[in-house]
């Protein structure tokens, strides 16, 4: 499978899909796509963006990662979004995601390292490359690269150190 294009009946997972913009680009290549996230606010606006010709293959699910469940996919994303996780729900959460993807599907997600100024936050999970890796275990990683800068976020000044991870189910 090119894993940039959806074939018919090629379904996709969007988690953490915020105001939909990754769901919207899934869509018009022509995957089915269930986008999941916990804020009424990120569904409703995701809901109003999309084409009518594309409405048919979207489900919405408002969900946590730990409690979402998740079909069998083709392909998870999970952009700038799953390091929100709890350390305490994210075993269960990440269980879940390995589980829900078939085999030769992919995973595509950023993890968030440990000089990143958010890994002080004991609400939010983060992990150094080996732990990065280690999550893929029996699969095959495709891309793993590492970020790191000084770059605002919405929040305001912030160090990013992130794992941008592409793998691939045997
Ligand atoms: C920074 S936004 C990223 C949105 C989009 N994926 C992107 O790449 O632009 C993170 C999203 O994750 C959602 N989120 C955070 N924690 C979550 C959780 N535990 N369960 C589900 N969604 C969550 C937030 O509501 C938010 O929409």
């Amino acid at each position: 499978m090119d894993r940039a294009q959806g074939e018919p009946g090629r379904m996709a997972v969007d988690l953490g899909c915020g105001d939909g913009t990754e769901t919207l680009q899934l869509l018009a290549t022509g995957w089915r796509v269930l986008a999941v996230d916990q804020e009424t606010d990120a569904i409703d606006r995701l809901v109003g963006r999309v084409p009518p010709v594309d409405r048919s293959r979207l489900t919405t699910k408002m969900a946590g990662f730990a409690s979402v469940q998740l079909p069998a996919a083709d392909l998870i994303y999970s952009g700038v979004s799953l390091f929100f996780c709890p350390p305490v729900d994210f075993s269960v959460a990440w269980s879940r995601i390995r589980t829900s993807v078939r085999s030769g599907g992919y995973l595509g997600a950023h993890f968030l390292g440990e000089r990143d100024t958010w890994a002080d936050f004991p609400e939010m999970t983060h992990h150094d490359a080996q732990s990065t890796r280690d999550l893929f275990a029996g699969w095959d990683v495709e891309e793993f690269v590492e970020v790191e800068h000084d770059r605002p976020a919405v929040s305001g000044p912030k160090h990013w150190h992130l794992f941008e991870v592409i793998a691939r189910k045997r």
